[in-house]
């Protein structure tokens, strides 16, 4: 395990479309294991591939209530919208308001290659659409509605 560089707003990796995992090999479970320790190492509630450097579909997300981590994770339903305070470890000092579902349901697969279903509401919903979008190379600044001072 070891802490990675988090790669902050303007360095190209963050803006690009990450590959599908195919094979989960130990190399995978690495990154996953690094991922999580880099996440709470900077308190982060989530963190994905692509802010370590690394162009993947796999996330960790940590709200509270135990580690996830999703590999290939993919929205399959979403209800209702909530405006919150949003920010990432990519990007320093900026915090905005961004609207999301309420509710979202994914599917992922897990680290023992076995399909998995997650619903979360609030801030876990929040979580899966943030760090979903970084695998499509979107960042929340992108999607701020007002500028939280
Ligand atoms: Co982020």
């Amino acid at each position: 395990m070891a802490i990675r560089n988090i790669m902050k707003q303007g360095e190209p990796v963050l803006n690009k479309k990450c590959k599908t995992i195919k094979e989960i090999t130990p190399k995978t479970l690495e990154i996953l294991e690094d991922l999580a320790e880099t996440m709470y190492k900077f308190d982060g509630v989530g963190l994905a591939a692509p802010q370590v450097g690394i162009l993947k579909r796999m996330v960790t997300i940590d709200v509270g209530s135990g580690l996830l981590e999703l590999i290939n994770p993919e929205i399959l339903e979403t209800r209702g919208s909530v405006t919150d305070v949003e920010g990432c470890l990519s990007v320093d000092d900026f915090v905005g308001e961004v609207t999301r579902p309420e509710y979202v349901k994914i599917r992922a697969v897990n680290r023992d290659g076995k399909a998995i279903e997650i619903e979360g509401h609030g801030l876990l919903a929040r979580a899966f659409c943030h760090e979903i979008d970084h695998l499509n190379g979107v960042l929340f600044t992108e999607k701020v509605e007002r500028e939280v001072k």
